[in-house]
Formats: structure tokens, sequence, C-alpha cells
């Protein structure tokens, strides 16, 4: 708190101060609980909000895994459906890459992020899990001590102050945890593309991921639902979610996906758009003092490659092991190893995101440099095409996290 804001007196606290109500902090908030440690999530947003936001969509065998582990999963083995293949559209043709069968054999469960946290919501409240909805973090306060304090807002506008052992801050790229931390600590990356992103009410058109690469730009097709489509349609950067009509949508969908050739797509009402700007950011370090960052609040991979919401769970367990065993058995060793831990798979996913980008976007110059990287892309789709290596490298960095 600078200036002469008056610093509200300290009104609750808990052993661990969980900011954000996303897959990282639920799974966080699941996982010390079962643990028995005191804990409680602050969320900005009201509740029906939280359980009804609309974005990633496939889960990693990883997560499933871990949300198995913990009791966490019924919901996505009742509703999820199983994904195991990638369809590649070129000026040259098609093929499919059935991933599943590659790599270390792993598929992905398309299972929709909003059924998740709900899920994961449900289960923590069931537990008598605390959430303090409309509530926003505004500062985190003495992280590098060992009593922070965060300021917030509750949903009557009144200042309050937890105190606590520890903060999680999974609130996002541009949350509080975020907020109270030096600018110069991260790693940022802008790749320069943007996607108009759609969800159409309309069953998928193909039983695989689908990537069309076109001298128009990217489009991409991914299941959410039997009823809903995710597609993404490369755009100019600065383009309003609604400039583009539907009827012209779809048309480029269908010039994009080639559909002349490789039959039509199921059309639909457009009931969600957004325009993303395809940018990496990682933070330095996620621990600082008692601070520790997890999920988007860590790292923002590109939505290249689905991660976002697989490392934000692999960083939840990690984390809530690495807290419980200094608060539950006084040992902080883990909680030294948490950052550099996570940091290892946050690089490998960055580093399969950036090449996946390359591979999907033509460079949007027309100099030589642009031509050669042009040839450099469609060999490396060519060698994707028929190398039996790259396949089982491309299969196990898809999948894996
Ligand atoms: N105070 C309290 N809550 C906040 C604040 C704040 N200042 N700022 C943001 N939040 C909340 C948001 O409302 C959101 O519910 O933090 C939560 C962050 O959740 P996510 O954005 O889902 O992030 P995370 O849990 O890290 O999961 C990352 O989710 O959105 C996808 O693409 C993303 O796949 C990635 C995954």
């Amino acid at each position: 708190m600078t200036g002469r804001q008056t610093i509200p007196a300290v009104t609750d606290s808990a052993d661990v101060v969980i900011l954000g109500a996303g897959p990282a902090g639920l799974t966080l908030g699941n996982l010390l609980l079962a643990a028995g440690i005191d804990c409680v999530v602050l969320e900005r947003a009201d509740r029906r909000h939280v359980q009804t936001r609309a974005r990633a969509g496939f889960l990693a065998a990883h997560t499933v895994r871990v949300l198995d582990r913990h009791g966490l999963s019924d919901g996505l083995h009742r509703r999820g459906l199983p994904h195991g293949t990638c369809e590649f559209r070129t000026d040259g043709g098609r093929f499919r890459l059935d991933y599943g069968a590659l790599g270390l054999g792993e598929r992905h469960t398309v299972y929709p992020q909003q059924d998740l946290v709900t899920d994961l919501l449900t289960h923590y409240l069931a537990a008598g899990g605390r959430i303090r909805f409309e509530t926003e973090a505004l500062t985190v306060d003495d992280a590098a001590g060992a009593r922070p304090t965060v300021t917030v807002r509750d949903p009557e506008g009144r200042p309050g102050r937890w105190r606590a052992r520890y903060v999680a801050g999974c609130d996002g790229r541009h949350g509080a945890a975020r907020r109270s931390l030096p600018a110069a600590a991260r790693h940022q990356r802008d790749h320069g593309v943007s996607w108009l992103g759609l969800l159409a009410e309309a069953p998928p058109s193909l039983d695989a991921v689908g990537y069309a690469l076109h001298e128009r730009g990217f489009a991409g097709h991914m299941a959410r639902t039997p009823e809903v489509t995710r597609y993404y349609l490369q755009c100019e950067r600065g383009t309003a979610p609604d400039a583009w009509s539907e009827e012209r949508i779809w048309d480029e969908l269908g010039l994009r996906m080639r559909t002349a050739e490789h039959g039509p797509l199921h059309q639909g009402r457009i009931i969600q758009r957004s325009v993303i700007d395809l940018q990496s950011d990682v933070m330095e370090t996620l621990r600082h003092g008692s601070l520790l960052l997890a999920g988007d609040a860590a790292s923002l991979p590109a939505p290249a490659a689905a991660k976002g919401a697989n490392l934000a769970v692999l960083e939840a367990e990690l984390l809530a092991e690495a807290l419980i065993d200094d608060l539950a058995h006084g040992d902080p060793a883990a909680l030294d190893r948490y950052s550099p831990r996570c940091l290892a798979h946050i690089w490998r996913a960055q580093e399969f995101s950036h090449w996946m980008i390359q591979l999907l976007h033509a460079p949007y110059a027309s100099d030589g440099e642009a031509l050669f990287h042009e040839s450099l892309r469609r060999s490396r789709i060519e060698s994707l095409r028929t190398s039996r290596a790259h396949q089982e490298w491309f299969a196990e960095n898809y999948v894996g996290i």
C-alpha cells in the first residue's frame, strides 16, 4: 500500500490465502483441505460467472491422473470425451495423426473448463472449503516476510485484509499477485499473431483437432461437447470481436478448412467470440518469499497447444505438496524446489507452443527472410506427415506436460 492510502485492519486470516477460483486455485484448495490445511479462496467474480466462463477444454493425460489421485475426476470420466487425433489440411492435401497411438500412447480428454471448475468448486464446498466470491484482491503486502497480508474489496465494496502464512497467487495474468511483483521479473514474447476465437452451437465436423494451414491464414477446429465446437480464425491484430459477420466467419472457415475438397462443416449460431493476441510470458521465478504463483499467474502459454489449464493443475499439485510438507510436517525443502520444478514443465510447454505457432502461421512479411521461413514451415509439415520419429516427438509433446 503506497502514499496516504490507509491500510485496512486485518479482518480475517488463514494459513494459506488462495487468490482466484480457476483450475489452479480450486485444485490447490481441494488438496490443501484434504490434508487439513487451513485455507480460503478469494475470488473476484460471482459464483455464476466462475462456473459458466467457457475457456479451455483439452485435458492432458497427466491432468486426469492428478485429478484421479485426489478423487476429483468423477465428472470428466462421466462426461469427458477421449481424444487422440489431429488432422492437418494444407494446399498439398490433408493427413491425420493418431497421436493417441504414438509417443507415450497418451490421449486428451475433451472436457470444457467450466465443467471442470464446477466439479472442483462443488467438491471443495462439499468438503467444507471456505471461499469468498465477489472479493477482489487488491494488493499482496509483506510477501518477503512470514506474515504476508492481502488487502481486498468485499462484495459491498468495503476494504478488508487477510493475514496468511502463505499466499497462493492463482489469479491469472492480470491479478493482484503479479501486480505486487517487479515488472522485470518476467520473460515475454509477442508472437505477432491474433486469432478470432469462436464457440459455435454446432456439433464437431471432424473427429479430430483440425489445423488448416492456408495462405489466407490459420483456421482451427476443436470439439468441446457433442453440441458445441470451438473454432479459431487467424485475423488482423486489433480486429474487434464482432467485426466479422457470421456469414463471413463460415465463408472463411469453409475456405481455409477447404470444405470444397474435404466436405462441409456443421454450421450453427456463434455463441461466444473473442480476439486473442498470441502472446506468451513466464515469470522468472514462481516464489517471492511467502507468495507463490501457479497457473496463468505463473506463466501464460499461447493457446496453440492446449497447455494452460494442464500446467495450472500440475503446478497446483506441486504447490499443495510443498505447502503441506511445510505447514503439516515443518519441512520447507519442497517449497524451495517448487519454482524450478514448475519452470522445467513451463518452458517445455512454451517450447512446444512456440513450435506449433511457427508451424500453423505463415510469416506475416514477404521479404526474402519470410520466404525462407515459409520454406522451413513447408518442410516441417512435410516431415510431420512422413517421419515416424517426428510424429512420435509431436505426440509426446502435444499431450505431454
Ligand atoms: N482477486 C480475486 N480473484 C481474481 C483476481 C483478483 N484480483 N484477478 C483474477 N481473479 C480470478 C478470476 O476471476 C479467475 O476466476 O482468478 C481466477 C483465475 O482463473 P483462471 O484465469 O482460470 O486461471 P488459472 O486457474 O491459472 O487457470 C489457467 O485457465 O483460463 C484458462 O486459458 C487459461 O487454461 C488456462 C487456465
